[in-house]
């Protein structure tokens, strides 16, 4: 009876993918939003752009006390100086607001080109169209001028379109796959920890749901602080968090922009639209 049934649910997750098979955005963000309204009742939406501090009361508590001066503050302030650096460049690029509270529409699929542009990618090749030197992908000067450029979101709803062709659904289901798939000697994919074991531990660390795990992107890490650059060490762009989590498995990471973190970016984001932003977030 017992492998009967086994058989049936396997047939049923079939017969569910094959369902599934036609990429549809809209309704993976309402399955997504409905797995974890469930699985933390009472949680309302925008308690999710604050990670493990939504959904675990226990280290809410530390975290509020670390916010009340936020470690990130002086880096944002060090960020906004080479904003405005930069801002007759990012003026000419993202036109009217000059690169401010628009972080909420990136990822963004280009219909020109067929690409994706990340926030980042937007600013580097924006420096670059003026004749500046491109900044590293994902620490220092351009994590912290990208983390105050994202707080001028703060307050506006993610918002990333996926529009209805082959290419733009190509490139979110590429990062759709990635998010899904086991991988690394531990062979776990992203769901395994953040959506099948989210509010779990995981040595000594609680997961994060995957529901706005974008939202507080470049985001400030106590454990990245120790890597130099003053301050503005402590920041971090998601592509580099995306590897850390790479390696966390034992599998080798992808590089910061590389199409497969641009797509996976796209997914992951598109998941949390209606979230609103809450840059830079502060983290372990
Ligand atoms: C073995 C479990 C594991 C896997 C697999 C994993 N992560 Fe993580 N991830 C963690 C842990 C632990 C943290 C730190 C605690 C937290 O915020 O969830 C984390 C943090 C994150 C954060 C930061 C959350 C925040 O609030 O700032 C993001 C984003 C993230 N992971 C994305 C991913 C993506 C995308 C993948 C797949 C490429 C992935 N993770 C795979 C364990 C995992």
């Amino acid at each position: 009876m017992k492998k009967f049934i086994i058989a049936i649910t396997a047939l049923g997750l079939l017969g569910g993918a094959v369902a599934h098979a036609k990429t549809n955005p809209a309704k993976d963000l309402k399955d997504v939003r409905a797995y974890f309204f469930k699985k933390f009742p009472g949680v309302p939406l925008q308690e999710y752009a604050n990670g493990i501090y939504g959904v675990n009361a226990g280290r809410r508590v530390e975290w509020e006390s670390t916010m009340e001066f936020p470690p990130s503050e002086p880096g944002v302030d060090a960020g906004k100086a080479l904003y405005n650096k930069y801002k007759g460049a990012f003026a000419k690029c993202f036109g009217n607001g000059a690169g401010k509270g628009m972080r909420q529409n990136y990822p963004k699929y280009d219909a020109k080109t067929g690409d994706i542009v990340t926030f980042e990618g937007a600013i580097n090749s924006c420096l670059k169209k003026n004749g500046q030197k491109p900044l590293g992908w994902k620490k220092g000067k351009l994590a912290a001028m990208s983390a105050y450029m994202a707080s001028t979101s703060n307050g506006k709803a993610i918002n990333v379109k996926v529009p209805n062709n082959k290419k733009a659904l190509a490139w979110y289901e590429r990062g759709k796959k990635h998010f899904y798939a086991k991988r690394g000697q531990l062979n776990l994919s992203c769901a395994n920890c953040h959506i099948g074991s989210a509010g779990g531990q995981i040595r000594g660390n609680i997961l994060s749901p995957a529901l706005g795990q974008v939202s507080h992107f470049p985001v400030y890490r106590k454990k990245w602080e120790s890597g130099g650059k003053g301050v503005m060490g402590g920041f971090g762009t998601l592509h580099r968090r995306y590897g850390g989590c790479n390696k966390q498995v034992r599998a080798k990471p992808f590089k910061a922009q590389s199409d497969e973190y641009k797509a996976l970016e796209y997914f992951h984001t598109y998941m949390s639209n209606g979230i609103k932003v809450n840059a830079p977030g502060v983290r372990q």
